[in-house]
Parts: C-alpha cells; sequence; structure tokens
C-alpha cells in the first residue's frame, strides 16, 4: 500500500483526500491518500519519511508552500521559479519539489474558455500562490499585471521575481479585465474584501482562487453587479490532476461527474 499525504494548517477543508481516493479507486491503485495538519518545525520529519517510502507523495498547502522549498533535494524549474512547491515525489534518491498550481491555473482558464491574452489582470494578495498565478499568466501572454497587497513589502519581494508587474497600494483603484482574489479573505463567511470598486463591474472576470466555500462575499457582490464569477474549484482539480498523473503514471478524467462528486 503506498501512502500519500496533503500537508497544511489548518486543513480540515481540504478536498485533496476525496478527490485523490475516488482517482485511486477509479483507477485500481493500492494507495491511500490522507490529511495531515503539522506546525512548520515537523517538515524535516516528513521530508524524510519520503526518504524512507513511508510516504510516496505530498501534497503542500497553506501556510507551507514556500517553507518546503529549501528541504527538498531538487526543484522542478516551475517550482524554482516560483519559489512554491506543492507536490513532492522521490526520483532516484532524491526528493524532488515540483509546481502544479501554475498548470492547474492554466487548465482552469482553459476549461472556461477564458483567453488572457490582451487583459489586464489585477492580482490581490502576496501569499503562497501568487507567484504562480503571475508565472502562469505571463506564460499564457497576458497583457499586464497589476498586484496588490496589504503588506507592500510582500507584493515587492514579488516585483523582484517578476519584475514587470506593476504595485499598486492596497485599496487603490485601477483599471482591469480580470481580478483575482488570492488573499485568504473569504475562508471564512463573514470575510469581506474593503475595496470599491466604483460599480466597475460589467464585461469583467472576477476569479477567487477560494472554493471552499463556493462563493465568497467577494464572488456574489461581483455577480449581483453583473460581473463573470469564476471560483478555485476547477483549478484545484487540475492542480490534483496533474499531481496524480506526476505519482501515478496516468491521468485522471475530469468530467461533469468529477465535478459533481467534489460538490456533494
Ligand atoms: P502566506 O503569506 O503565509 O503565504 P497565504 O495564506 O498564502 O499565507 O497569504 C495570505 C494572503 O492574504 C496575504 O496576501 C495576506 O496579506 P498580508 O501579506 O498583508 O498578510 C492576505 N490577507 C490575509 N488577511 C488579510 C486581511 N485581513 N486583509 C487584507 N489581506 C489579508
Amino acid at each position: 500500500m503506498k501512502n500519500f499525504l496533503v500537508i497544511g494548517n489548518p486543513i480540515s477543508h481540504s478536498l485533496s483526500p476525496k478527490l485523490h481516493n475516488y482517482w485511486i479507486k477509479v483507477h485500481n491503485i493500492n494507495a491511500i491518500y490522507e490529511k495531515r495538519k503539522l506546525v512548520e518545525s515537523d517538515l524535516k520529519n516528513l521530508i524524510a519519511e519520503v526518504k524512507l517510502n513511508k510516504i510516496v507523495g505530498i501534497n503542500i498547502t497553506v501556510p507551507f508552500k514556500k517553507s518546503i522549498v529549501p528541504l527538498v533535494d531538487e526543484l522542478s524549474e516551475s517550482a524554482n521559479k516560483t519559489q512554491s512547491v506543492n507536490t513532492i515525489y522521490k526520483k532516484n534518491e532524491k526528493i524532488i519539489g515540483d509546481n502544479t498550481d501554475i498548470g492547474g491555473f492554466e487548465k482552469a482558464l482553459k476549461h472556461v474558455g477564458y483567453n488572457v491574452s490582451n487583459k489586464k489582470v489585477f492580482i490581490l494578495g502576496a501569499g503562497g500562490v501568487s507567484a504562480s498565478i503571475i508565472y502562469s499568466l505571463e506564460k499564457m501572454g497576458v497583457k499586464n499585471i497589476s498586484l496588490s497587497n496589504r503588506t507592500k513589502e510582500k507584493a515587492l519581494e514579488l516585483k523582484k521575481m517578476f519584475p514587470s508587474i506593476n504595485i499598486v497600494n492596497w485599496g487603490d483603484h485601477i483599471d482591469f479585465d480580470m481580478i483575482i482574489n488570492a488573499t485568504s479573505l473569504g475562508l471564512n463567511k463573514t470575510d469581506r474584501i474593503e475595496l470599491n470598486f466604483n460599480d466597475n463591474y460589467k464585461n469583467k472576470l472576477f476569479y477567487d482562487i477560494i472554493y471552499n466555500p463556493s462563493k465568497t462575499k467577494f464572488l456574489t457582490t461581483a455577480e449581483t453587479k453583473g460581473s463573470d464569477i469564476e471560483n478555485g474549484k476547477l483549478m484545484f482539480i487540475y492542480q490534483a490532476q496533474l499531481a496524480f498523473e506526476i505519482w501515478h503514471g496516468v491521468k485522471p478524467k475530469i468530467d461533469t461527474e468529477t465535478i459533481k462528486f467534489l460538490n456533494d
């Protein structure tokens, strides 16, 4: 029996075990995928478990995507460019840190038929997932990216990695075609993002990386005002599909049945 794991803190909201165990069953694989809540000082021992084959693969979620970076032996090109790891596996006795958030975001946008070339994108947040989104958008040929974060220093750190992004003060207005909430605001039902868009909602796409709850206040407000909205569910499913393929060598199907199964 092969053991797989998602780690994070908090971790109870994660749907990764449900999705991976569903695909494991569909493909008749002798494996189990579990979740584990831990603290940063546990990460070293966790990697040791992979070295000893006690764990075959790990998904990393908030807030460890960065702190795991120095603990792996090698980074994939995308993990290196973003300094963010969400998938771990062992290859030739080396622990590899990879990033499937980038591909997951790209595939999610393709799935809904949204083309970012010639689009102005405004990202809110400079946490773990923002670098992956920027990298993905640049790869897809976005027109330009502006980014705003409550703590400006963290936005400026991202600008060092991606010099072409434009940093906007938290609370300032800019014009955009697509806005992405990459902050953790919205995870709690009462959270609201204190930004006033001046009724600038028409012909815009409001995208929230959060998928649980499925409609944050950010999305419900935008929907009421006439914007298109999308949550992070598809990005989540596609990053999982890419990780599954890395670990098991098969690409699980993503169809309406899979998406419905996750919603139930
Ligand atoms: P980490 O920063 O550890 O990677 P994260 O959950 O990936 O954690 O990122 C949290 C993001 O949500 C950050 O951009 C954070 O802004 P700060 O850098 O200023 O902390 C943002 N965030 C969280 N709570 C917020 C709030 N109440 N108002 C505005 N932004 C908030």
